[in-house]
Order: structure tokens, then C-alpha cells, then sequence
């Protein structure tokens, strides 16, 4: 729905609509005047938010507010104030790491909304749309597990502030149950592992968790990840992050058969360079965690409550096929699932 909004100028007393409340965002983070909002233009392919690009008078901006119920099949909603999260954890990627970070223009609680650069231009580019394109993978992975293990790492130094990110309840809501709990049910000869570390990952906190490392949002600015849509970030445990990632080139590597291989060999690369970070815990026991999850999260993205929607019917029996292989019996290193899922390739 990329319609083109214009703006009226007299406001007072309309319904909440997306456009009032960014003139009302706009106006309360000072970022000038409503007169000032020329064109308000959504950002279509999420389904937790209102996001929109917003022109003002002197530049364009990104605005996003937080959805009550979210816009998938299944009824699933989520508290708003997870739009505050989402900010802080944009902040704290800012002071880790500028480069890969977007400008922000500040957060309102009354109108749980959040502003920031709009990012635009000839070189940035969605990698979800890079990787479905079909084009031969770049390095994108390994340079997404730099930035991640990175924050990640950062987020056990001392001094950093948790405060912002004790979200596990929320956590639990947007993640836990609707991809494991809601799995589990739909799949009783696993349903006990799944529970199992459901409850593994809700009771952690070593960790900030951004919850929602997949390709659609992460934008690419010439080669520089750039991590948005932080709205489920949590203290919580490290292997949900990498495994989140890796289970979207693993399916990708389903979708693309073709590129089976390369995109395999991204996975092994994500997590040669995630890897180099980890120091708050012994190396092999989080990898043994994060192979497990990897496969959870696997069976989650085709019987979950928000499947992916570009694997066909094929596709996915083999990706649930693999995914219940390693939940029965666990790989301990990723690059073992690895060799799991390429033995499997003859079935492509
Ligand atoms: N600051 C930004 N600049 C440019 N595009 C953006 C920006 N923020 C989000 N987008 C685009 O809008 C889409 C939806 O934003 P996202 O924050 O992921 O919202 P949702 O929570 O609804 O998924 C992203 O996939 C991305 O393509
Ligand atoms: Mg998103």
C-alpha cells in the first residue's frame, strides 16, 4: 500500500490516524511543526508497526510506531511499549557502533513512536531483497556477525545499563511462544525439547538480544550492516540472535537450490565471525545452544505462527524434515547441522 498521503493543514480534533500522529510526533520531539509534514509515505513489509517516511519542509525523515495487534494471519498481539525498548537498543548500537547505526531524532512515550534517519540512496539496500533476488551472496553474513557479536560482547562489559531491557515477558510473547510454544503444539514428537528451550532462553539475561536479526531488517549501506527493528530486545540468552540469522540463510538455501551451497557456506561464515566475540561463556557450549535453536527456528519458520512466505510446498517438508533430524538428535557444532543439511541436498 504505497499510497501518497497529503497532508491538511488543520488537524485539530481528527481521528488518530498514521499521518496525525506523525505531525503530533513531528511537533513533540521538536522536530519542527506539523505545517512543516509535507508528504507522509508508509514502509510496507513489516507486520508489528506503523513505519513511514515523512518529508518535511528541510529533509525526509523515518518515523515508526508500535502496533497493538500485529498484521499477520494469526491473532498475536503484543504490548507497545516496545517501541521504547526498540529506541534504547538503537542508542546503545549507536554508542557501539556508530558506522553501522542511523541517526536518531528521539522517542515519545505518550504517542509510542520513535523518529530517525530515513535511510536512502543508491547504495543502500534491504539484504533480503539482495538475497532473494538471487544474486550471488557478498560477504553480507560474516560483516552481520561482526556488528552482532559485537554488540552482543559489549552488552557483558561493565558499566553497560540493562535497565532499558529486562523484556523477557515481552520476549516471551513475541518470540518464545508464538515461534516455540505455538511449534511445539504442532509437533508432539519434539514438543518437549522445544518447551525445554523455550524455558532455557526465557530464564537467561547474560546478554542484550536484539530478537529480530533477519534479513528484512537489515538495511545495507554500500557494505555496512546497518541493524534496525529492535522492538523485541531483551536481556536474554546469546544463541537466539545468531541462530535467528542463520536460520533465514538456511532457508534461503532451501528457497534457492542452486545456491544451496554458497548460501550454506555464508552460514559458516556468519558464525566464524560471530564466534571471534564470544567471551562472556565457554565458545562451545553457546555454539551447542545455538545449533539447537538454529534447528528449532528452522521447523518454527514452517509450522510457527508467522512462516516464511516464499518456501514452496517442497521446500518446506524438506526444511521440516531436516529441522525434526537435528531436534532428535543435535548436532553440537554449526558447521556439523551444516553437513547435516548439505548430505541432505540430494532431495532437492
Ligand atoms: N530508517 C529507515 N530508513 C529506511 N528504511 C527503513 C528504515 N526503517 C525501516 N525501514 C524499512 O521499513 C521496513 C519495516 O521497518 P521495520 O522497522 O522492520 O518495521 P516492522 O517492525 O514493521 O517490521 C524495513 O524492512 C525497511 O525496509
Ligand atoms: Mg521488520
Amino acid at each position: 500500500m504505497n499510497v501518497h498521503v497529503n497532508i491538511k493543514d488543520d488537524l485539530e480534533n481528527m481521528p488518530l490516524t498514521f499521518e496525525n500522529r506523525c505531525m503530533a510526533l513531528v511537533e513533540e520531539l521538536e522536530i519542527g511543526c506539523r505545517a512543516d509534514v509535507q508528504e507522509v509515505r508508509p514502509l510496507t513489509g513489516g507486520v508489528a508497526s506503523d513505519i513511514g517516511v515523512v518529508r518535511l519542509t528541510d529533509r525526509v525523515i523515518c518515523v515508526k510506531f508500535a502496533l497493538g495487534k500485529l498484521k499477520v494471519a494469526a491473532d498475536w498481539r503484543a504490548p507497545v511499549h516496545r517501541n521504547r525498548a526498540e529506541y534504547e537498543w538503537l542508542r546503545f548500537a549507536q554508542s557501539v557502533a556508530p558506522r553501522n547505526s542511523l541517526e536518531l531524532y528521539g522517542c515519545s512515550e505518550k504517542l509510542q513512536g520513535f523518529a530517525m534517519e530515513y535511510l536512502d540512496g543508491a547504495d543502500v539496500f534491504l539484504w533480503k531483497a539482495q538475497l532473494l533476488e538471487g544474486a550471488t551472496p557478498q560477504g553480507g553474513a560474516a560483516r552481520t556477525a561482526n556488528l552482532l557479536g559485537r554488540l552482543h560482547a559489549a552488552s557483558t562489559a561493565p558499566g553497560f545499563d540493562a535497565a532499558p531491557f529486562h523484556n523477557q515477558g515481552d520476549f516471551r510473547q513475541l518470540r518464545l511462544d508464538p515461534y516455540l510454544s505455538y511449534t511445539a503444539d504442532k509437533n508432539p514428537d519434539v514438543a518437549e525439547i522445544l518447551r525445554r528451550l523455550a524455558e532455557t532462553l526465557f530464564a537467561a539475561s547474560a546478554v542484550l538480544v536484539h530478537g529480530d536479526v533477519s534479513p528484512k531488517n537489515i538495511l545495507f549501506r554500500s557494505d555496512l550492516p546497518i541493524l534496525l527493528d529492535a522492538e523485541c530486545a531483551t536481556m536474554g540468552d546469546a544463541s537466539f540472535d545468531p541462530a535467528f540469522c542463520m536460520n533465514h540463510l538456511v532457508l534461503k538455501a532451501f528457497h534457492r537450490p542452486r545456491d544451496h551451497a554458497a548460501l550454506l557456506a555464508e552460514v559458516a561464515a556468519f558464525w566464524a565471525a560471530y564466534a571471534r566475540y564470544i567471551t562472556w561463556e565457554d565458545p562451545s557450549v553457546l555454539e551447542a545452544r545455538t545449533a539447537l535453536v538454529l534447528a528449532a527456528l528452522m521447523l518454527a519458520r514452517v509450522d510457527g505462527k508467522s512462516p516464511v512466505e516464499y518456501l514452496d510446498a517442497v521446500a518446506r517438508e524438506q526444511v521440516r524434515a531436516c529441522a525434526l533430524d537435528l531436534l532428535t538428535t543435535p548436532a553440537t557444532r554449526v558447521g556439523d547441522v551444516l553437513t547435516r543439511l548439505k548430505m541432505n541436498e540430494g532431495f532437492q
